[in-house]
């Protein structure tokens, strides 16, 4: 890197001489200490608002120097400096002076090639891409480490809320052994919407994609598979479980009606998609080794529990340590300014890094444990039953035959007998029994639809 200055990024083209910054200067190294070369892999909504920042923040040492998108010519914009280097080829950013790529593109491939051929080209990496880092995660930070260089990810999990480093590095003092929270802001949209406007799921959703909280295919967020791989992610970081995300159960929020609400405030809860990790303890289970009790699946959360206070699309991470207790971590999980805060977080910690030599990138991961979604919890059932007499009782039967104590039941007045919903609460018991109980129950032929199971967290 050479006569490139700071002005590099006011977005005030007329500062920037081309005889400073023009693409003669990319290709070469960054020998100076000071300043670092960034190549962004992505112009969309995360990779724009990554170069805003850059552009606008004029007292930064950064230098973007590359910009790789496909058909690139379209995302050509004139408020960035003109030594910037457009390319739809990486091989353009591999061969140049880049220090830090910046991976906002998303996908699995070609992506994790790029992001290996990055590292092994001597170039740190930040990504934002979770499915990427749940699924080889593991393997690229190895790979970072033998090549001397760095991979951070803290925009992978909830956008711009730094639970990441919080962590990594906030709580690393203490022995963390739960982490919970809401990371998926479109079904907490979604939720909140049936709760507040009492209109059915689908409604939710298509209202919720015409304004651009969930995507045309929904499925990743809905059957909580975008979720499942965030919290594969921070089972690694803050409990140091090396866990595969498909070893996690995530369950899909799209059976919750709005009668699922009225029951769960009549109860003093509210229901939101939970993702929960938690290592087993004495008091948590009887099996020996290590244990990770962990899914991604709606719950009903107690109305005074900051889970339930989270709205809209925000996200909130709970951490919970034998010794610091519980720290909470909330904000906008998603969208392109927050997200490229995180994402210049990182790259400022690897241009740290890279100056005073120490290295950020590094998980300890210790345990690879057994995953199980065996929680033991209060449990809540919702029937909908084309009443007759009696159709308490053979439920309780069964119940108590599996070994499990009724807590409360509640009727909604006024319902047709056709259609008749009302609720059974269970005293805290496993999952999988109860579970066991409903394959028997769901075949009971007063059923209008399978019974709508919910732990009570
Ligand atoms: N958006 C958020 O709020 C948010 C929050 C946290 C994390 N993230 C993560 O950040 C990453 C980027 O998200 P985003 O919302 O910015 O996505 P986006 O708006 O779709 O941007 C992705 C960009 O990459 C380009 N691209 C995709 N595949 C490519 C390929 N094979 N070769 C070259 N260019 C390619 C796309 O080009 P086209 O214009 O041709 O599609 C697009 O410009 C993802 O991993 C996402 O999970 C996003």
């Amino acid at each position: 890197m050479t006569g490139a200055s700071k002005l590099d990024f006011t977005g005030n083209r007329a500062a920037v001489g081309p005889q400073n910054a023009g693409p003669q200067n990319v290709g070469a190294r960054n020998d100076n200490a000071q300043n670092c070369n960034v190549a962004l892999v992505g112009f969309g909504t995360v990779g724009s608002s990554v170069a805003r920042i850059l552009c606008e923040r004029s007292n930064t040492h950064l230098r973007l120097t590359h910009i790789l998108n496909r058909n690139v010519e379209r995302k050509k914009v004139d408020w960035l400096p003109p030594s910037v280097q457009w390319t739809e080829n990486i091989d353009d950013i591999l061969s140049s002076g880049v220090d830090i790529v910046v991976e906002v593109m998303g996908g699995l491939q070609p992506t994790e090639d790029w992001i290996r051929r990055a590292l092994e080209s001597g170039k740190s990496v930040v990504t934002a891409n979770k499915q990427l880092i749940a699924n080889c995660g593991p393997e690229l930070i190895s790979l970072a480490r033998q090549m001397k260089q760095q991979i951070v990810f803290g925009a992978s999990v909830a956008g711009g809320v730094p639970v990441i480093s919080g962590l990594h590095e906030g709580l690393a003092g203490d022995e963390l052994f739960k982490v919970c929270g809401i990371l998926n802001g479109t079904c907490n949209y979604i939720l909140s919407q049936i709760e507040a406007n009492g209109i059915p799921f689908a409604t939710a959703l298509r209202e919720a994609q015409k304004l651009g909280f969930a995507e045309a295919d929904p499925t990743e967020d809905i059957d909580g598979l975008d979720a499942r791989a965030k919290l594969t992610i921070l089972a690694r970081v803050g409990l140091h479980c090396n866990v595969r995300p498909e070893s996690i159960v995530a369950r899909s929020i799209s059976k919750i009606d709005s009668v699922d609400f009225e029951y769960a405030h009549q109860l003093g809860y509210t229901i939101r998609q939970i993702s929960w990790a938690e290592l087993k303890t004495e008091s948590n289970t009887t099996s020996k080794g290590d244990e990770l009790f962990a899914a991604v699946q709606p719950a009903l959360v107690e109305l005074a529990s900051p889970l339930a206070r989270v709205e809209g699309s925000q996200n909130l991470v709970m951490a919970t340590g034998t010794y610091g207790g519980e720290t909470v971590f909330g904000g906008h999980g998603a969208g392109g300014h927050p997200t490229a805060v995180a994402v210049l977080s990182d790259i400022l910690a690897i241009a740290r890094s890279k100056q005073t030599g120490t290295s950020y990138s590094g998980q300890p991961v210790e345990k690879t444990p057994t995953v199980t979604a065996d929680f033991t919890t209060k449990h809540y059932l919702r029937f909908l039953v084309k009443d007759r007499p009696g159709i308490i009782a053979s439920l309780a039967t069964i119940l108590s035959q599996c070994g499990i104590n009724i807590d409360s039941v509640l009727q909604k007045p006024g319902c047709p007998k056709s259609h008749l919903p009302f609720l059974i609460t269970l005293e805290e018991c496993q999952a999988s029994l109860v579970e066991k109980a409903l394959e028997r129950i769901n075949s009971l032929d007063f059923l209008v639809q399978p019974c709508s199971h919910l732990p009570i967290v």
